[in-house]
């Protein structure tokens, strides 16, 4: 594991909510404002993940707590959001890194299948926000929010259609929230991984040759780490980036760009 690369204490007091936290990359953003002194409120589906997660954190002596949360339900939303207060009194970071999706032909994507997908990384990315939102303001502290998003939310992206409208909708969301909540010094962003070396990613490159295929689409030749995406995260949620207000940051290695016609 890399070291973290603000200086110790950045988040030292304060609380930090991550949705998704139990693994991949929202794990990897837990660990990383944990580690530089932030209590962190890990939310997820899967009880069993988030203990194991907790766990991990506390092993490396981060303040740590695991609500079980369906982000789709805004009364689970509520109390994932009173369980974090609760906790230091304090509400400072939200990171929505929850998300759901699958490769799918559109003419084959069921209402039900597209309902999971806008549900989970639409609508409860705004629940979670609003939740959080309406406490920031409450409590006149200000707060900082960053949600993780993809790319494919303005390139398209052929077969996930029910993510790539999700995601717009959250890139959409990000830049709206970032004017109308500046007055109350709350800093909206968003984070955009590009193909990174998660668990959960891992299978769609199992194999060597498909790994080769990806790799050569991305301009510096290789996926991204959990690490990474983690550092850009607490950069964007700390002091260095108190001027940084509805931007949605791009780490992968050039690949939405593409490698152009004559590379
Ligand atoms: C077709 C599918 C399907 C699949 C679910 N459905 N999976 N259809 N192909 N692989 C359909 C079901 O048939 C059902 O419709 C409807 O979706 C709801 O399915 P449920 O399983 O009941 O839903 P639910 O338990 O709520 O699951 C939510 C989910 C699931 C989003 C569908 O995939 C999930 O929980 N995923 C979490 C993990 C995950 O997706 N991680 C990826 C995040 S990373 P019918 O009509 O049959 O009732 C990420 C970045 C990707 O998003 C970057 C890619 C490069």
């Amino acid at each position: 594991m890399t070291k973290t690369m603000l200086p110790a204490g950045t988040f030292e007091g304060q609380t930090a909510i991550v949705t998704g936290g139990g693994s991949g990359i929202g794990f990897g953003i837990a660990r990383e404002l944990g580690l530089l002194g932030a209590a962190v409120v890990i939310a997820g589906r899967k009880a069993e993940r988030l203990e194991q997660a907790v766990e991990a954190l506390r092993a490396e002596n981060i303040q740590a707590v695991a609500v079980p949360t369906d982000i789709r339900d805004p009364q689970q939303v509520d109390a994932l959001v009173d369980r974090a207060i609760a906790v230091n009194g304090r509400l400072d970071v939200l990171v929505n890194a929850a998300a759901g999706n699958f490769i799918v032909d559109s003419e084959k994507l069921s209402v039900n299948g597209w309902n999971a997908v806008v549900n989970t990384v639409l609508n409860g990315t705004f629940y979670c926000t609003r939740a959080a939102g309406i406490k920031m303001i409450e409590h006149g502290r200000g707060g900082r929010i960053l949600s993780i998003v993809a790319s494919y939310a303005w390139t398209g992206g052929p077969r996930t259609v029910h993510s790539v409208a999700a995601k717009a909708g959250v890139v959409a969301m990000t830049r709206t929230l970032a004017v109308e909540w500046a007055h109350y010094q709350i800093r909206v962003n968003a984070l955009c991984p590009g193909p990174t070396d998660t668990e959960g990613a891992r299978p769609l490159w199992a194999d060597p040759a498909e790994a080769e295929r990806l790799k050569a689409k991305i301009p510096v030749g290789r996926f991204g780490t959990v690490e990474e995406m983690a550092q850009a995260a607490s950069y964007l949620l700390s002091p260095y980036a108190d001027f940084v207000n509805g931007e949605v940051f791009v780490i992968d290695g050039g690949e939405w760009l593409g490698k152009g016609l004559t590379s």
